[in-house]
């Protein structure tokens, strides 16, 4: 039986006073623990306060990305035992704004493939991390375009065959899969339910495909893209959807404690 899992993805937001002070709202509100479990994903700065925050506690800390070298000349880049050595359990992957695909144009749209992120660098990321003990949240989705083009499923598929190339089903049985349509992310517009846990059980099948039933049948298998307190509950409660990566509304405690209470 796999246990729900709600996480918190803050993208480029907080302060470390300000992910503080988020933060201890959270731990009165937010609890985690025998019935499912809960991570924040801070910015990279903000991750040693949240950490010592939540060591007390069963919330886990996460981070937004990392860079697969283990050390070296990469200038601005964060290696997964340097994640590890501050305390960090989950790292997203593969998220549609690193890989240079924003689903809401607040930059120039000559920008938007600046962090160019590929299947290839995605399946080198989630390596590293898995060497390192950390579980990646491997994020997979399709584009507007791609979903009027009927392309959804050969997306995904395509991402996910790539994203995991040369992972085993044992290694990656604490690993996590998102499924963010890219067209729902901070746009308001959810992926209807039953839609979203189809594509969540179509992904399944592809790791079952990839390794086997079994070790396909361990890994959680997240919704993310306008997860909110009104549609959490509908969503969690698919058979195919094991928690949610919430951006937005893990921002606003109240928020957020209400997305975890429906993940119970
Ligand atoms: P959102 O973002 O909840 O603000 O749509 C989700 C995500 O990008 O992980």
């Amino acid at each position: 039986m796999r246990r729900k899992l709600v996480v918190g993805n803050w993208k480029m937001n907080m302060t470390r006073a300000e992910a503080a002070a988020c933060v201890e709202t959270f731990v009165e509100q937010v609890s985690a623990g025998q019935e499912c479990d809960v991570a924040i994903c801070p910015p990279f700065l903000a991750i040693s306060v949240v950490h010592d925050l939540l060591k007390k506690t069963q919330i886990k800390t996460g981070a937004q990305d990392v860079f697969w070298a283990e050390k070296g000349a990469f200038t601005g880049s964060v290696s997964a035992s340097m994640l590890a050595d501050a305390g960090v359990s989950f790292c997203i992957v593969g998220h549609s704004e690193t890989r240079g695909r924003f689903g809401k144009l607040e930059v120039p749209a000559e920008t938007t493939g600046y962090f160019a992120e590929t299947d290839l660098t995605v399946n080198l990321k989630t390596k590293a991390l898995l060497e390192r003990g950390i579980s990646p949240i491997l994020c997979v989705g399709e584009t507007l375009s791609e979903r009027e083009g009927l392309q959804t499923d050969n997306v995904i598929q395509a991402q996910l065959k790539a994203g995991l190339d040369g992972i085993d089903g044992a290694e990656f049985a604490e690993g996590v899969i998102a499924y963010e349509p890219v067209w729902a992310i901070g746009t308001g517009m959810t992926c209807d339910s039953p839609e979203a846990s189809r594509v969540c059980g179509m992904i399944r099948a592809t790791l079952a495909e990839i390794w086997d039933e079994d070790a396909a049948s361990r890994v959680r298998i997240l919704y993310g893209g306008s997860v909110k307190g009104a549609n959490a509950h509908e969503l969690f409660a698919q058979p195919d959807i094991d928690g949610g990566l919430v951006g937005g509304a893990s921002l606003v405690a109240d928020e957020f404690h209400r997305i975890v209470a429906a993940a119970k």
